[in-house]
């Protein structure tokens, strides 16, 4: 019978699970964790030079410092008194357009076939800032970015989408009158599609690395830190209305 709910990922076959029609067992004994992560998304065991280039990328996702909103999202919620998984769940909120989101629409913008003076023109005449470019920190070079493309040159993944990357850069300076630099989700955004994945799969790759950082600096704020942090009154400005009474 046609059933309702079906997938080609997984399933419990003859009393035991397999993925892609490889046994999780035999998966546990023989490969190593992204082994496993490229074949749940490709559906297919990587090569050694894919899985290496997929073992940068979600490294360089994990941790980058308390400041960015996916981390500061995860501790103050870890801080309020949530379990892991919700203030997990909170941290992985904090991923958007402006942190960690840019990888899918850089990678969609690179996949679109179009040249680097089209690319800019079409997102800058919309108003937009074109994804994967710009950093709150790294203002001449984002170093993950550099070291990504380092690793896709060495394994033979800097193709098209990388080098198209790199002239929007350089097209983004010449407009802007100031570098702004491309960075991690700009270089994943490019290898990924240099290595054929759906621009549609982008957030996946940096929730995938992220979230090891966010478990650990959950844990990190339940042992080291007590409970309740708030942003100090000094801080804090409050520029509303002066007291007043009601109307009557
Ligand atoms: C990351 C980001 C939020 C940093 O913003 P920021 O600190 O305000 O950036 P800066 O102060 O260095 O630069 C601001 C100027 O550069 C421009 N700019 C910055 N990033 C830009 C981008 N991606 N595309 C076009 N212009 C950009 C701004 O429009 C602004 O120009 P103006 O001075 O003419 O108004 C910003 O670059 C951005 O939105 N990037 C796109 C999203 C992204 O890739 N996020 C992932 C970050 S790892």
């Amino acid at each position: 019978m046609d059933k309702k709910w079906k997938t080609s990922l997984a399933g419990i076959i003859d009393g035991e699970g397999h993925m892609h029609g490889y046994k999780t067992t035999d998966l546990i004994d023989k490969v190593n964790f992204t082994d496993a992560i490229w074949l749940e998304l490709k559906g297919e065991l990587p090569t050694e030079k894919e899985r290496a280039m997929l073992d940068s990328i979600l490294i360089s996702t994990i941790d980058n410092g308390m400041g960015p909103p996916s981390v500061t999202n995860a501790r103050n919620s870890a801080s309020a008194g949530n379990p892991m998984q919700a203030a997990v769940a909170a941290g992985v909120l904090g991923v958007g357009e402006s942190h960690g989101g840019a990888i899918e629409e850089c990678a969609r913008l690179l996949q679109l076939g179009l040249s680097a003076d089209k690319l800019v023109e079409k997102v800058i005449s919309s108003g937009d800032r074109i994804p994967g470019f710009g950093h709150k920190v790294y203002k001449d070079e984002d170093p993950r970015a550099t070291q990504i493309f380092n690793k896709a040159k060495e394994l033979g993944f800097y193709g098209e989408a990388c080098e198209l990357a790199r002239a929007v850069e350089t097209k983004l300076e010449e407009l802007k009158g100031k570098r702004i630099v491309i960075n991690v989700d700009g270089a994943i955004a490019a290898v990924i599609s240099d290595m054929g994945f759906d621009y549609r799969l982008g957030k996946g790759f940096f929730l995938i690395g992220r979230i090891v950082g966010l478990v650990a600096h959950v844990f990190e704020e339940y042992v080291r830190e007590k409970p309740f942090r708030r942003i100090a009154d000094e801080e804090i400005e409050y520029d509303g209305p002066s007291p007043r009474k009601l109307p009557s």
